[in-house]
């Protein structure tokens, strides 16, 4: 029988009705037989700081780095803040590529956005593409998964209610599923 497949799920935004959050939590529910989603919440990761790396990594900063180390595979769902990438997630990034057994190193990733403007949060993806080069991240270039006028994408419970954008999260998690089987042959 195939090893099951973990993904680690992480946002950039610590907002409790997030989009973003709810796009992952669509994205647990959508998955491949024998493959599972743990979503981690970045809120207790300290600003990185030389200093504080210094005297120890702190406890939840490990945490974040054993998680990601062992799970296959990463799916971000992030907000796009001023064009960009939110502070919260920029920073849980740079706390993991620090040390020489960084633990996203070759680790496949997913990217989705979600936003309430017409682009879907098109911008910030674009920028963390260009820092995931950096931490040799290996991201899904397709499918690209924008979710678009996102407040009216999910009901009051925060569940997807858009058949397109289902598909297209399905099919991205596939292709991630696919992308890891791929590197461990
Ligand atoms: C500081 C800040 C900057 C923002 N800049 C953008 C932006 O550049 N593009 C965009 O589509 N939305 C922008 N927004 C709106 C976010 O898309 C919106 O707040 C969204 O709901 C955030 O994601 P969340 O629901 O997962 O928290 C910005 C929001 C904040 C707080």
């Amino acid at each position: 029988m195939d090893k099951k497949i973990n993904i680690i799920g992480f946002t950039g935004s610590l907002r409790r009705n997030s989009y973003n959050k709810m796009a992952l939590n669509a994205a647990k529910e959508l998955l491949p037989e024998g493959v599972t989603l743990e979503i981690e919440d970045l809120s207790s990761i300290p600003f990185f700081n030389e200093d504080i790396e210094a005297e120890g990594i702190p406890k939840a900063v490990a945490d974040f780095k054993n998680k990601i180390a062992e799970a296959d595979a990463i799916l971000i769902s992030t907000p796009e803040y001023n064009y960009s990438i939110p502070p919260v997630l920029k920073n849980a990034l740079d706390w993991a590529s620090r040390g020489i057994d960084t633990p996203v190193n070759g680790k496949p990733l997913a990217i989705m956005s979600a936003s309430p403007s017409m682009l879907g949060g098109a911008r910030v993806q674009y920028h963390l593409r260009q820092v995931c080069v950096g931490l040799n991240l290996m991201v899904l270039n397709k499918p690209e998964v924008f979710i678009t006028y996102a407040n009216k994408k999910f009901d009051e419970e925060g569940k997807l209610i858009d058949d397109y954008t289902k598909n297209v999260i399905t099919k991205l998690v596939q292709a991630l599923v696919d992308k890891v089987k791929d590197s461990k042959q």
